[in-house]
């Protein structure tokens, strides 16, 4: 009997269940949307119940359709979106506020004050990150000061607070277990990444008390046990990683110098850095990759913000296309973009500006201008982003990574990924299996169940992975990378 991991992926915009076998393909799968929530400008939530709900029926769809092809599933990997969290009362369980998603900006003006006071260069030492709402910290904060009674209560030490991995891994374990492991504990600014530990320090500056953090394990540790009368079955837990680290193990990026990029909601370019934490000059994150066996690595982080989600705008706002694959289509009914550039800075821009005041623009229309351009300048505009961010890394490291390994939904389409070598003028590959995400969680948890005796024995992609090579030339290619830098700079004109 073949055996396998239930890799568990809850993201942004979807939550996951995918059963990998040994051979590392995937062998059955279940998968819901998930709705997002806007109570007021720059605020994203998620409801908690809702996440709960749709991990359980789609991990025990999974796991029935593993049952019916006689697959002997052994352990589970959770991975997840990173920076959202949710708080609970530890004693009923219940969530005190929906999910802050990683996408709100309601801390913007706790940290533009500390900047103004001078500290974000010490923040960036410890956490590796900058001051940004992006990050979990600012609005904890927020929380704690607004809802009546819940400073008190979680200095007595009667809330928990967790990112989706450990809110999950509390429920699975019905509130035995309150962990997290160091990929998802380094995005929420609390945690020195140099000393692997929660920082008194950044907990002391943004009045969190230690009281309510999870322990940190390793991300191939023994985090639990699930209880049978949940899934069906009781299995252990024995990975977790943030979906951002889990794609780079799942990539096999597991030396230092090996990049991949992720393009889901928001799409994130990480590169391992070994055993050192690099410090950027250019305002990339520092953060940790993995620890496996009490070992650390770390990786260099560029952040895009707004990658699918930008296509599910075009789908459920605009209602141009009915959806995703209908962008590759549109790109490919038009010579050029016309142009016509979007800047999808609707969250925001992240790397490397890190303007949270930034707003989206679309601009260079005509009367010419239809769907098809707009649709393929949201695509470009991906394509853009990841130059800058390339761009950033390279700068930075003065490595110039010779291949760029790709993955994520977005990653079928084919148009978007010859765009992207042609404007990386870098060779991308995208593997077989775009699923890296889920690949690493599974790896993470195979290895520590004994399925793979190591990170570097898991199953590598196939060779059926298909290379994009750079076709544009060198004068287009600077003419349009500048016609993008005109259309960021008009993100600036703010309307308040
Ligand atoms: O940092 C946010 C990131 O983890 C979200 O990932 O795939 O939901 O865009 P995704």
């Amino acid at each position: 009997m073949m055996k396998a991991v239930l890799a568990i992926d809850q993201g942004t915009t979807s939550t996951r269940a995918l059963i990998v076998g040994q051979d590392g393909a995937i062998v059955a799968r279940a998968q819901v949307e998930l709705h997002q929530s806007y109570p007021r400008t720059g605020w994203v939530e998620h409801d908690p119940e809702t996440i709960w709900r749709d991990v359980v029926a789609t991990a025990r769809q999974a796991l029935s359709q593993a049952t019916e092809a006689e697959i002997d599933v052994v352990a589970i990997g959770i991975t997840n979106q990173r920076e959202t969290f949710v708080v609970w009362d530890r004693e009923t369980g219940r969530a005190v506020h929906p999910a802050i998603v990683w996408q709100d900006r309601r801390g913007a003006a706790l940290c533009e004050r500390l900047i103004g006071e001078g500290v974000e260069t010490e923040v960036s030492a410890r956490s590796g990150l900058l001051l940004d709402s992006y990050f979990s910290a600012s609005k904890l904060a927020w929380l704690l000061d607004t809802v009546p009674g819940l400073r008190r209560d979680a200095e007595a030490g009667k809330l928990a607070f967790g990112t989706i991995d450990t809110y999950l891994l509390w429920r699975l374990t019905d509130g035995r277990v309150h962990a997290t492991d160091p990929s998802n504990a380094a995005r929420t600014l609390l945690f020195d990444i140099a000393r692997m530990d929660w920082s008194d320090e950044l907990c002391a500056l943004f009045g969190i008390s230690r009281a309510m953090l999870p322990r940190v394990m390793d991300n191939d540790a023994l985090f639990g046990t699930v209880d049978a009368a949940v899934l069906g079955q009781a299995l252990p837990i024995t990975g977790m990683a943030g979906d951002q680290q889990a794609a780079l193990v799942g990539q096999g990026c597991l030396k230092a110098g090996q990049v991949k990029i992720t393009y889901g909601t928001g799409a994130f370019g990480l590169m391992h850095t070994g055993d050192t934490i690099s410090r950027s000059r250019h305002r990339l994150l520092s953060t940790v990759a993995y620890r496996v066996g009490g070992q650390t690595c770390y990786a260099l982080e560029g952040s895009i913000f707004v990658a699918g989600a930008g296509v599910q705008w075009l789908r459920d706002r605009l209602g141009i296309i009915a959806s995703a694959a209908e962008t590759e289509t549109l790109a490919r009914t038009i010579p050029d973009n016309g142009g016509v550039y979007l800047v999808p800075a609707f969250a925001g821009l992240g790397t490397p500006h890190w303007d949270s005041q930034a707003r989206a623009v679309l601009c260079g229309m005509t009367l010419g201008t239809g769907a098809a351009h707009v649709a393929r300048a949201m695509l470009e505009a991906v394509a853009y982003q990841s130059e800058e961010l390339i761009d950033t890394m390279r700068e930075d490291t003065g490595l110039c990574a010779d291949l760029i390994r790709i993955d994520g939904g977005m990653a079928h389409n084919a148009w978007l990924c010859q765009f992207l070598a042609d404007v990386l003028a870098t060779p991308v590959r995208r593997p077989d299996n775009v699923e890296s995400t889920a690949l690493g969680a599974a790896f993470l948890a195979g290895t520590a169940a004994g399925i793979w005796p190591s990170l570097a024995d898991t199953p590598s992609s196939s060779n059926r992975d298909a290379v994009f090579e750079p076709a544009l030339a060198a004068a287009e290619r600077a003419r349009l990378i500048a016609g993008w830098r005109d259309a960021v700079a008009r993100t600036r004109h703010r309307a308040n």
